[in-house]
């Protein structure tokens, strides 16, 4: 069943560009242009009505909701805000009719995340469900259900339905960015363009896994290390992070590479491991910048990037090469070497990847 992995989760890390393809199926029309999303049964005025959305989900599956604002807010310039559903339920947020709530639940069953989707009910908001599993709790009470089609996942640790949600959001965005008009149309086409091309990309980075096996197992030996990143990198270091302690016990922290020089610079000293994703064009010459700081403190780094780009090779130990995509689906291809790297680092440890301690696959109690 493991159809010749050594363990579900290296199977559903490779079951990824297959994810990702039933995931966007028919739901684009690569010769028109543009995004179908007919499960989403909002009319263009309600559309139009919607002031505000929360994303709420936990673990995994929010971070996937950090990606998540950050497209939505750029493609269809509607404010987000991203809670964990055991802090969203009870904080008595401000829900209104001109709320959307989009909950992301892998297994559609978290209790806290049902919760969540209850009490925005109550509030009178429409809700949004993403979720891996047709007929589960969340699909069946929520308004309108995107289902990510990434097929059962056995591990623990959740890989191929994270991406998946990625995609889920990339959709979202763009329908909503249709519908609002706010996009030019060769804006869309393009975007679509670039994640009709994910798979393969997806495929050119398992080619490389070898290189991350060579990192994990140099890593493995450690007991902290950090995560670095800006925008949409600061949410995939978070992934990156959980993923690596949630599987290899080794003790890391994603940061804001912004907020380093606010306190955490104080923890790098000589030998220590920092990841650093650097993909974000927009923001690259202040991510070099940030790297230099951890350098010049010792830290060894190693930077994940497009292919291509010399300054970041010039600044780091070691470079992970991505292909090369729009800065708004990056996430979707810089997770991979994250997840590899936590895979092969629980192995390097002799650790149970598929079952880490003290965990649970569905969380469905408080
Ligand atoms: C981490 C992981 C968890 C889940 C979280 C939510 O690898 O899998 O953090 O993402 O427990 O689960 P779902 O998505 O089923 O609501």
């Amino acid at each position: 069943e493991k159809a010749g992995f050594d363990h579900f989760m290296l199977k559903e890390i490779y079951e990824q560009p297959k994810a990702y393809r039933d995931t966007m199926g028919s739901r684009i029309d690569a010769a028109g242009g543009q995004v179908v999303l007919n499960e989403v049964k909002l009319t263009p005025q309600q559309i139009w009505d919607i002031h505000n959305i929360h994303i709420v989900a936990c673990g995994t599956a929010y971070h996937a909701g950090l990606v998540g604002k950050a497209v939505i807010e750029q493609l269809a310039r509607i404010p987000v805000e991203v809670d964990v559903a055991s802090e969203y339920r009870y904080r008595d947020p401000i829900i209104t009719a001109n709320t959307l709530v989009i909950v992301v639940s892998q297994s559609g069953e978290t209790a806290d995340t049902l919760a969540a989707l209850r009490e925005a009910r109550r509030s009178g908001a429409r809700v949004i469900a993403i979720t891996n599993v047709v007929g589960s709790s969340v699909s069946r009470e929520a308004d309108d259900v995107i289902v990510t089609w990434a097929g059962p996942e056995i591990a623990v640790a959740s890989t191929k339905a994270y991406t998946s949600q990625l995609i889920a959001f990339y959709l979202l965005g763009l329908h909503f960015a249709q519908t609002l008009g706010l996009q030019d149309e060769t804006m869309i086409r393009s975007t679509i363009a670039a994640l009709l091309k994910l798979p393969e990309q997806v495929e050119q980075i398992l080619a490389q896994a070898e290189q991350i096996k060579e990192y994990a197992e140099h890593i493995a030996s450690h007991n902290d290390l950090f995560f670095i990143g800006r925008g949409s990198d600061y949410a995939v270091a978070q992934e990156g992070s959980l993923k690596l302690k949630e599987i290899s016990y080794i003790h890391s922290e994603a940061y804001a590479a912004g907020e380093l020089k606010h306190g955490t610079l104080a923890l790098i000293e000589e030998g220590i491991p920092v990841i650093a994703l650097a993909t974000q064009e927009h923001l690259l010459e202040k991510t070099v910048s940030n790297i230099k700081e951890v350098k010049a403190r010792g830290a060894q780094v190693f930077a994940i990037a497009f292919e291509g780009n010399p300054d970041i090779g010039k600044a780091v130990d070691l470079v992970f090469e991505i292909p090369r995509t729009l800065s708004l689906l990056a996430p979707a291809l810089s997770v991979i070497p994250l997840q590899l790297l936590a895979y092969y680092a629980s192995l390097a440890r002799g650790n149970d990847v598929d079952k880490p301690r003290n965990l649970a696959k569905s969380v469905t109690v408080e």
